[in-house]
């Protein structure tokens, strides 16, 4: 049941570990300190960088430095310590990783969770079949390319830019995935999509504690975008947004990030507990197929098959409220010890959080509560089984618009092959004792579409053909 080693055998998974190779990539000085990109080809400048060779590099910074030596009064005068104070030491570039566009399923969702994430709603407004058509065949061409990495094209100075320039002149990959999901009210009467709407897709109905904001909820279509770094996640959203701005309009965004594992084990929340211990095992196939990917020969219809229900809820945290509640408390609402994030019945701070809970010795909830979070999400008990495992790849979100609230949480993401397998959970959790520390706020169901197969393949082809 457990995704941690499979998610975290990468060895990319710490790609900003890297040691620094040297002294290297000083400004390139004008008579000023500035920085390189603010060169322009009025000057004279090439646009290609600084001078190539790292010889020409340092000749160029030594003259550099005894002007700027100057200009600020001969502080240093032109001595070697001048020189130290121009250069800038930088840590090697981190490892950047490709996460293969093409295959059965998308990516972003049995890959291992990259560290930053957007999540992003779109108002579908092509005018016709055909032009929606060329939106799925646009974010296909953007998505490939930008998954891979690589050199945008040239362009004269003069013309606009083909490529946003957040990365530099070529961009890495990164680990960069983008996973596409469709909402159900793109399948009303404005493409003829409705007889293909995958059977249980429907717009997300406020739950007993919900407190939904229409203008951060639902969507035609959700686009989520993963990747190590938060340049690369904006430079990919930017990109989007560019090439698609006459088929589709904004909605809502939420942004959200992956803290570290702290010291070891899975990641923590806002709320200080591991987050994501119990999951399904995403390299086990078996269980992908059962309980994520949508199957051939089903209910769903046929262009379907390999896609998977994605749901994504902001869900604020009441993290003031939640720090005045004492620590045997709060393990108690969620059933799992804070430190160790070990089941209750392992009391030693330095246990595994690889154990198992158990229920069977404890039918009365002394030791887990009947009502704490995970007991409630996943009972075991017969009644409950067909109802108790999602895919869970969540993010943390801190964006804190209005001081002085505090408008931190979790943009909680789960995949399953049944979207009323989420719905059951979430209506036992509606009873949690965790209800007065969250508020969630908005988000939407999504049907993430069957992967990319090959270059000629583009998202949504079997839905639209
Ligand atoms: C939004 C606030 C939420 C927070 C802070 C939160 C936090 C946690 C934590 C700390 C655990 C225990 C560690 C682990 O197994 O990962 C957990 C487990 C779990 N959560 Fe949540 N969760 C939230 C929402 C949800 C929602 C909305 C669902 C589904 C409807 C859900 C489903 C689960 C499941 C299935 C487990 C594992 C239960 C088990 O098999 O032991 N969680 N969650």
């Amino acid at each position: 049941m457990r995704s941690r080693a499979d998610w975290a055998g990468a060895g990319s998974r710490n790609p900003t570990a890297a040691a620094p190779y040297g002294w290297h990539r000083a400004p390139c000085l004008r008579g000023t300190m500035t920085d390189e990109t603010s060169a322009s080809p009025e000057d004279g400048w090439s646009g290609e960088g600084c001078p190539a060779s790292a010889l020409a590099r340092r000749s160029f910074l030594h003259g550099a430095a005894a002007g700027v030596a100057g200009v600020a009064g001969g502080a240093a005068s032109g001595s070697g310590e001048a020189l130290a104070d121009t250069m800038v030491e930088i840590k090697e570039q981190p490892k950047s990783r490709t996460v293969p566009f093409h295959g059965h399923h998308q990516a972003g969702i049995a890959t291992e969770p990259q560290q930053d994430a957007i999540f992003v709603s779109f108002d579908v407004t092509a005018s016709d079949r055909a032009e929606l058509t060329d939106l799925f065949r646009m974010l296909t061409a953007r998505g490939r390319f930008l998954t891979a990495g690589g050199k945008p094209p040239e362009v004269p100075p003069t013309a606009t830019p083909s490529d946003n320039g957040i990365m530099g002149p070529t961009f890495v990959a990164d680990g960069l995935t983008l996973t596409v999901g469709v909402g159900a009210s793109l399948f009303d009467d404005r493409y003829g999509l409705s007889t293909r709407k995958p059977v249980q897709l429907v717009t997300m109905t406020p739950f007993r504690h919900d407190d939904l904001d229409p203008s951060l909820s639902q969507g035609d279509l959700l686009i989520q975008i993963c990747a190590d770094h938060r340049d690369t996640t904006v430079h990919a959203l930017l990109d989007i947004l560019t090439h698609t701005k006459s088929a589709m309009k904004l909605r809502w965004r939420i942004d959200g990030q992956r803290n570290p594992e702290r010291p070891v084990g899975v990641r923590r929340d806002w709320f200080g507990f591991k987050d994501g211990i119990s999951n399904p095992s995403v390299t086990d196939d078996a269980q992908m197929n059962q309980v994520v990917w949508v199957q051939p020969k089903g209910a769903e219809p046929a262009w379907a098959a390999g896609g998977t229900y994605h749901v994504v809820r902001i869900v604020h945290f009441h993290i003031e409220a939640w720090q005045k509640v004492p620590v045997a408390q709060q393990e108690r609402i969620f059933g799992r010890r804070k430190a160790s994030g070990a089941p209750m019945y392992a009391v030693d701070e330095n246990v595994t959080d690889l154990l198992d809970p158990i229920y069977t010795n404890d039918p009365q909830g002394l030791i887990t509560p009947l009502n704490s979070h995970i007991r409630l999400a996943n009972p075991q008990t017969p009644q409950t089984a067909a109802t108790s495992t999602i895919l869970r790849r969540s993010y943390d979100y801190d964006r804190s618009p209005n001081p002085p609230e505090l408008d931190m949480g979790h943009a909680f993401v789960c995949f399953q092959q049944e979207l009323n397998t989420y719905v059951a959970m979430q209506t036992r959790l509606e009873d949690e004792t965790l209800v007065p520390y969250i508020s969630p706020r908005g988000g939407g169901y999504f049907f993430a579409l069957p992967g990319v197969r090959d270059e000629k393949d583009y998202y949504a082809r079997g839905l639209l053909t």
